[in-house]
């Protein structure tokens, strides 16, 4: 017996169907502020997240599934969506588009990460990015985009928190300050903290341990050693979300777990999942495009967690999709099969949603499986009716039923699966 891969899940139906209509809202609501879908490859140079989310994160040095390809080159299954975007900007010369360019893509993302719920190795991503603008008012733009996606969906309970990193050079003074804040306790901290010292000290704001969260909590907040740019540009983009009426709460100590963001950084948390299990996590990354090698070129942006956020979908979304008004269509006996099938794509044309029986069971058995597929409408096709050009149309719910003419068979079933809605 060979088992999926730890970490790996398959989605079976019904659940793809929740799935399908998350994705279709995306690309409806995400579309409709004008982001269009951008297909990128899974796999890529390994350097290419090195260089962008950063040598000291958890993601790059420790979750990465990294391998060597048959020449020897050092690949990465993507961890995440923003880099690849990046790269695919500067090789495209998208530049060259009108600007701002507003991305959006979905698909699976790789991170080895020790498993809990919401916490897959393959997991899902719906991203946005729009490149090209500086301005609050480009943040603003994909912090309203996500709300609007998320009402759409039914979610009314999320919260979304905001913070200010400052630009890189506030980084740079606020870590010297956050090093000597934790000096006298510097022996207190876990061993991976010891190292993030040297390498990486922001992300000590990451770490997970009781002990080094207790010392971290000391600290004083990014927010206060910001630049005052960088203020202006944040309260701008709070100040623009309070008048949309999109609640925002400031998290003074939320810096994300990804080296490339600058100024405003964000995440959805869902009451369901907690803190350490974000529904989604975005911000703003002016100097990553120029990192690698590209004009500058500022962008902002987002990704949900497509797995979770299926998870807490609100019940009555959920109830709503996965409703089925099913319609079995059940030839029975003799030659009735190839009428049966025309009335079945007759239905399927008007919207109907068909399963036909193609197993030659009993009209017994029949009625019978029609009640263990929950369905709506059992259309029974028989010998006899055929002869007479008409068939059965069986309301299930109700147990009633009522002999039409074949060309009437659709709009008597259509009638009532609209009366069962
Ligand atoms: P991230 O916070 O690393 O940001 O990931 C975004 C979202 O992906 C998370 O909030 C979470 O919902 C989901 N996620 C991450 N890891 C897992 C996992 N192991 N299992 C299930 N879901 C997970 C980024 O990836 C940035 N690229 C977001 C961004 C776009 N920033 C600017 N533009």
């Amino acid at each position: 017996m060979i088992r999926k891969v730890k970490g790996t899940r398959d989605i079976l139906p019904p659940e793809t169907r929740l799935w399908n209509e998350v994705e279709r809202t995306a690309l409806d609501v995400l579309g409709g502020f004008g982001y269009s879908e951008i297909r990128l490859p899974l796999l890529e140079s390994t350097e290419l997240f090195v260089r962008t989310v950063g040598e000291g994160t958890d993601i790059v040095s420790k979750e990465m599934y990294t391998f060597a390809d048959r020449k020897g080159r050092s690949l990465t299954l993507r961890p995440e969506g923003t880099a690849s975007v990046a790269r695919a900007f500067i090789e495209n010369g998208l530049g060259q588009r009108p600007q701002p360019l507003r991305l959006s893509y979905f698909g699976p993302m790789f991170r080895y990460e020790r498993m809990q719920r919401g916490r897959y190795r393959q997991f899902s991503q719906i991203g946005i990015e729009i490149l090209g603008a500086a301005t609050p008012a480009a943040d603003v733009e994909v912090i309203m985009a996500l709300h609007t996606f998320l009402a759409e969906l039914g979610f009314d309970d999320l919260v979304i928190v905001l913070n200010n990193l400052g630009d890189p050079e506030d980084r740079d003074r606020f870590i010297e300050g956050l090093k000597e804040e934790l000096m006298p306790h510097k022996d207190e901290l876990c061993g991976d903290c010891q190292r993030r010292w040297n390498e990486n000290p922001l992300r000590i704001l990451d770490c997970k341990v009781p002990r080094c969260r207790e010392l971290v909590a000391e600290t004083t907040p990014v927010a206060e050693v910001v630049s005052d740019e960088a203020k202006a540009h944040v309260d701008e983009v709070e100040r623009a979300l309070a008048e949309l009426e999109i609640p925002v709460r400031r998290a003074p100590r939320l810096v994300r777990g990804l080296d490339y963001y600058l100024r405003t950084v964000f995440e959805v948390i869902s009451p369901e999942l907690g803190e350490d299990t974000v529904i989604c996590g975005g911000g703003r990354y002016d100097r990553l495009i120029s990192d690698l090698g590209g004009k500058p070129v500022p962008g902002v942006g987002f990704a949900i967690g497509e797995d979770r956020l299926i998870e807490v979908l609100p019940e009555l979304t959920r109830e709503r999709v996965l409703a089925e008004r099913l319609v079995t269509v059940l030839p029975v006996g003799g030659k009735t099969m190839g009428r049966a099938a025309r009335l079945a794509r007759d239905l399927v044309l008007a919207g109907a949603k068909v399963h036909t029986e193609v197993t030659g069971r009993s009209l017994k058995a029949c009625l019978k499986w029609s009640g263990k597929m929950a369905a709506s409408v059992a259309v029974i096709v028989g010998e006899q009716e055929l002869a007479e050009g008409v068939a059965v149309v069986r309301d299930l719910s109700r147990g009633e039923q009522e002999t039409v003419k074949l060309d009437t068979v659709v709009a008597a079933v259509i009638e009532l699966l609209e009366k069962t809605d």
